[in-house]
């Protein structure tokens, strides 16, 4: 199988573990099983196969390399591809075996396989994943139904859509005559898309356990009503191997933990009951991170610069109210606000204000602007002011109303 003049040199302990340090004892060196009394010479024992089944992954390792719940690791490094063909051949997941028992038997009508069973390293069950394609019924499924019953921002964008239909085998067209609002069409590419075949449009606004039919790189695995979600990584990973998710998804299990009050989460991070924690509140970030294991290193505040577009906290007018319909209001409102002295005063000068929707980001225009375009950006918004002043003197000189800002 690997001879020692080729390209590659393998150790016994590289394909069957166990411990290649020199002048060990042999029972030091090998892998020991935990049922000494059916392994009890270096031959295999009669029905060594269902022994196997309760022996530790490293002990069955160590007698065969090969066996398939190991030659992941043992092999896996270099042949990868072939055990995950072997993974999910036919002959391994036995699909057809179980169908053709099945309908030959009579206890099945259908000669479309959907019958099999399989295990993991340990002996537990494998549960499949729903692999059903996303179809463009799937599209317009959800279009009409979260339209009518999704989340507040789901029917607002939903409902600007007069009409959805399919175009071609993978294709829906969205027609957005009317809508008037040219952020929609990236929307509506983040809208969710939701399982027909696993949604019950009549049952949909009701509080369900059931994991939703999901395609991402975790899966549901334990929900603990009002307290946390466990989720884990779904191995077969469909995006696995797309560029846009390297060095993603690195993590087995992520846990989500709910504090319904914002001290006690923050007590029980001073604690050590979870481990990250994004701060966003100027007052604690200066203040409150003056605990035992902050000050002996065992936890670190940094911050993070991630070069996304900055968000942004602020004073909004409901300018639907009679209050702020007089721009003049809303004007003098602004200039009331000191943000410099309640910046300095209450908040340690921690915020920035935000000159563009980009800032922070590398779109941002700051400091980058090429003196010709600066030029001709200033000329036009001082056209652009000329503009406004003169329209809002001759609509105040005409007695009509204010035009908003
Ligand atoms: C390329 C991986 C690989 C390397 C390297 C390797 N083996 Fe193996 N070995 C296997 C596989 C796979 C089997 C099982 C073959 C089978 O069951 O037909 C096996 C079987 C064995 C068995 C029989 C075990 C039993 O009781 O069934 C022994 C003994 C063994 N190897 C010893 C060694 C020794 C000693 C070395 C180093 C000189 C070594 N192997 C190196 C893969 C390897
Ligand atoms: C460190 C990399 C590496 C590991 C680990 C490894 N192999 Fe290989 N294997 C190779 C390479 C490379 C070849 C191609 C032949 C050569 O150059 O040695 C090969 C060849 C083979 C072949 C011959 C294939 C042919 O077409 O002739 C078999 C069979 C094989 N490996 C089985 C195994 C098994 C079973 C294991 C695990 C128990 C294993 N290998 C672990 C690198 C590895």
């Amino acid at each position: 199988m690997h001879k020692a003049e080729q390209n590659v040199v393998l150790g016994c302990t590289d394909c069957h573990g166990g411990n290649p340090a020199r002048h060990l004892q042999k029972e030091q060196a090998h892998i020991l099983p935990k049922n000494k009394q059916f392994w009890n010479s270096s031959a295999n024992p009669p029905n060594s196969n269902a022994w196997l089944n309760h022996e530790s992954p490293e002990f069955i390792r160590f007698i065969n390399p090969g066996d398939l719940r190991v030659a992941g690791q043992s092999c896996g490094l270099c042949h990868g591809e072939i055990i995950h063909n072997v993974d999910h051949s036919m002959m391994n997941h036995g699909a057809m075996l179980w169908g053709a028992a099945l309908y030959n038997n009579g206890a099945y009508p259908e000669k479309n396989y959907r019958f099999g069973q399989a295990y993991a390293a340990d002996g537990s069950p494998l549960k499949l994943i729903n692999y059903t394609p996303v179809t463009p019924q799937d599209v317009i499924f959800s279009w009409d139904l979260l339209r009518q019953k999704g989340r507040p921002n789901h029917r607002s964008y939903y409902g600007k859509v007069a009409k959805a239909e399919q175009v071609g085998e993978r294709g829906v067209r969205f027609d957005l005559s009317g809508a008037d609002d040219r952020e929609l069409p990236l929307i509506l590419a983040l809208m969710p898309v939701l399982a027909k075949h696993a949604v019950d449009p009549a049952r949909f606004e009701e509080t369900t356990f059931t994991a939703p039919v999901g395609s991402g790189p975790y899966l549901v695995n334990d929900v603990d009503p009002g307290k946390s979600v466990t989720l884990v990584r779904n191995r077969a990973y469909w995006g696995e191997g797309l560029a846009v998710n390297r060095g993603m998804w690195n993590f087995d299990e992520v846990r989500f933990e709910f504090y319904r009050d914002a001290n006690v989460h923050f007590d029980a991070f001073k604690r050590g009951l979870y481990d990250v924690r994004e701060e966003t509140d100027p007052t604690r970030w200066k203040t409150g991170y003056d605990f035992p294991a902050a000050r002996d290193g065992r936890m670190i505040a940094e911050a993070l610069p991630n070069g996304q577009p900055k968000g942004m906290e602020g004073f909004v007018f409901n300018a639907r109210r009679p209050l702020f319909a007089d721009v003049r209001v809303r004007e003098a409102l602004a200039m009331l606000f000191d943000f410099e002295w309640i910046n300095r005063n209450y908040f340690f000068d921690l915020y920035h204000r935000t000159a563009s929707y980009f800032e922070g980001s590398e779109l941002s225009a700051r400091g980058r602007q090429h003196p010709i375009w600066r030029g001709l950006v200033l000329a036009a918004l001082a056209g652009l002011c000329l503009e406004v002043w003169l329209t809002r003197r001759l609509v105040r000189g005409r007695g009509i109303a204010d035009i908003g800002a």
